[in-house]
């Protein structure tokens, strides 16, 4: 459980594994953060760790709350313990993107911050803005240690995707969104979480492009 105040440790003893997963995978292919991981030793960790038997490196780790005010709390500690915001806080996507179409996102918004760790991992903070909305239902059917998506950096998102298929992913849309910086590809489980994967052509650190939310959004409109 994800709490107000938990104890602040921006030097936590070195993992006897520093590869080690936060990961707990369920035999129904369902992903959750192991208890420990969240707080800040999860700063120690290496971005490269064993997922669905497949050695990847993570690009940004995603961790839900079910407030703000929680979120935030969480965010004063990483930034105590050297961690950098780079996108955010605010709400998602009105005032990250406000040129999208508020109607296509109706339902979805989120509030939202990445901060980028000194172990170069990004955690991206996300929590439900409506009672009934996607996140505030995964968060009631499977608690707070629920992961909601995890991103994959790789050389090549169409090679890529063919080892998640095989691992039971389906695309949410036909081809990757590329936006010639970012290229990514979202693909999901029967659960509902989302495995992202995401080649970056440009040096940065956004975990999203406008155009390529618009992109997805509109793939999956389409399938409806
Ligand atoms: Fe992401």
């Amino acid at each position: 459980m994800i709490e107000n105040n938990f104890l602040i440790d921006c030097h936590p003893r070195e993992p006897e594994d520093r590869t080690i997963s936060p990961f707990v995978e369920t035999k129904e292919g369902a992903l959750f953060y192991k208890q420990q991981f969240l707080n800040p030793q999860f700063l120690n960790l290496s971005s490269q760790i064993l997922l669905f038997e497949e050695q990847v490196v993570v690009d940004h780790y995603v961790l839900l709350f079910d407030r703000n005010e929680t979120l935030n709390n969480y965010a004063k500690t990483l930034v105590e313990c050297g961690g950098k915001i780079n996108e955010g806080p605010g709400q998602w996507p009105d005032e990250f993107c406000p040129e999208l179409e508020s109607e296509l996102f109706q339902g979805l918004s989120m509030y939202f911050l990445s901060a980028s760790m000194p172990s170069g991992v990004i955690l991206v903070l996300i929590a439900p803005s409506l009672p009934e909305d996607p996140l505030t239902k995964m968060l009631k059917e499977r608690g707070p240690n629920i992961v909601h998506h995890v991103a994959i950096l790789v050389d090549d998102v169409s090679t890529a995707v063919e080892i998640w298929k095989k691992k039971g992913f389906f695309p949410l849309s036909d081809r990757p969104q590329d936006d010639g910086s970012l290229c990514q590809w979202f693909l999901s489980n029967s659960v509902g979480q989302i495995i992202e994967l995401i080649s970056r052509r440009k040096k940065s650190l956004a975990t999203f492009s406008c155009n390529n939310i618009m992109g997805l959004r509109l793939s999956e409109l389409n399938r409806k």
